[in-house]
C-alpha cells in the first residue's frame, strides 16, 4: 500500500487533562487538508518506523486543520510517548490522507455516542456532524476524574454543548452512567457507537445487545488491544515468494516472513488498522485482530498476519 503522504506542521499544541497531548496539524504549503469524515483517522508518522493512527477530533466541516488527541501510555511501545516528546509546535511531519473504518451509519434515527477516556476523540467529530445533520444524538462522556479528562472545555463551548453528558468515577452517583436507560431499548433505527479502554467498552457493547440492538446497530472502535502471540508453531507457504517458513511458539507470522527476506508493510502491529491484511489460498486462521468483521473472519480468506496465527497445521498465503 504505497499512498501519497501529506506534509504537515504542528501549529498547536496543548496539554490537557491528565497527560492528553492535543495537536492541531496544519499543510506546510498552506493549502487546505482533504475532506474527512466523522470517524476518521490518519496515520501518523512519528518517526523512521514508528507510524500510529489517531482519530481526528476536529470538526469535519473545517479541512483547514486536523485536530487529534493523543494519550500519553508509559506502557506503549514508543507511539504516544513519541507523539508526546517529539511532536512540538512548528515540527513538520508527514502523514496519511483520512481513513474511516468507524463511519456513522447514514439514516439512523437516533445516534447513542458513548466515549471512555481518550475514545471521546472520535464522538467529538461526530458530534459535529450529527449536530450540522440537526439528527437526535447524545454523546457521553465518561473518566475517572473530571480534572484528568482532555476536551472539557471544548464540549462545554461546542455547539451540541446541551447533547454532552459527562460520568466520572469520582463525583457522585446522581452523575454516573446508567447505561440500560440512555441507550433505551434498542429500536430500530437507533444506532450506538463505542471507543475507550477494552473493558469500558465491552461493558458498554454487552449492555446494547442486553438492550436488544442489531449487531449492525453496535458500531465500535478499538484503538489499543494486547496482542496475544501464544500458540503453536505451525508452517507458512509465501506462494508468490516460492518460499516456506516455520512459525515459531509465541512468533508473529511476520517476524517469521522477515526472517526469510519477506517483508510486508505494518502500522499499528496490533490487529487494528488493517494494513498487514493478507490473502489466505489455503488453511485455516485463528483471527486475532478486531479489524475484521465476523463474517470476514468466517470467509477464512483474509488474515492479518501482525497478531492472527493459523488452526491448521499450514496456510497459504497469497504474498
Ligand atoms: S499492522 Fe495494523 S493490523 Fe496488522
Amino acid at each position: 500500500m504505497n499512498e501519497e503522504l501529506l506534509n504537515v506542521v504542528v501549529r498547536k499544541r496543548e496539554i490537557q487533562g491528565d497527560d492528553v497531548v492535543v495537536l492541531d496539524l496544519e499543510r506546510v504549503d498552506g493549502e487546505w487538508l482533504p475532506a474527512f469524515d466523522a470517524g476518521a483517522h490518519v496515520d501518523i508518522h512519528i518517526a523512521d518506523g514508528l507510524v500510529r493512527q489517531y482519530s481526528l477530533c476536529g470538526d469535519p466541516a473545517d479541512s483547514s486543520v486536523y485536530r487529534l488527541g493523543v494519550l500519553k501510555d508509559p506502557a506503549s511501545r514508543g507511539g504516544s510517548v513519541g507523539v508526546h516528546e517529539t511532536l512540538l509546535e512548528g515540527r513538520e511531519l508527514q502523514i496519511s490522507a483520512p481513513r474511516n473504518l468507524f463511519p456513522l451509519a447514514a439514516q439512523a434515527q437516533r445516534t447513542i455516542l458513548l466515549g471512555g477516556g481518550i475514545g471521546i476523540t472520535p464522538m467529538i467529530a461526530m458530534a459535529h456532524a450529527l449536530k450540522q445533520q440537526g439528527a437526535d444524538f447524545e454523546l457521553h462522556y465518561c473518566g475517572r476524574s473530571r480534572s484528568r479528562s482532555a476536551f472539557l472545555d471544548e464540549l462545554a463551548n461546542a455547539p451540541f454543548a446541551a447533547q454532552v453528558f459527562t460520568h466520572f468515577d469520582d463525583e457522585g452517583p446522581q452523575q454516573r452512567l446508567d447505561l440500560a436507560a440512555v441507550l433505551g431499548h434498542g429500536k430500530t433505527g437507533t444506532h450506538m457507537y463505542t471507543c475507550g479502554p477494552a473493558g469500558f467498552m465491552d461493558w458498554v457493547i454487552g449492555g446494547a445487545r442486553q438492550q436488544g440492538y442489531a449487531e449492525d446497530h453496535i458500531h465500535k472502535e478499538y484503538f489499543q488491544v494486547e496482542v496475544d502471540a501464544s500458540g503453536d508453531s505451525f508452517e507458512v507457504v509465501a506462494a508468490r515468494s516460492n518460499k516456506t517458513v516455520q512459525v515459531a511458539e509465541g512468533q508473529t507470522i511476520l517476524d517469521a516472513l522477515a526472517q526469510v527476506g519477506i517483508k510486508i508493510e505494518i502500522s499499528c502491529e496490533q490487529g487494528v488498522c488493517g494494513t498487514c491484511l493478507c490473502d489466505v489460498l489455503e488453511g485455516e486462521p485463528d483471527h486475532r485482530d478486531v479489524y475484521l468483521t465476523d463474517e470476514e473472519k468466517a470467509a477464512n480468506d483474509q488474515i492479518l498476519v501482525c497478531c492472527s496465527r493459523a488452526k491448521s497445521n499450514k496456510l497459504v498465503l497469497d504474498i
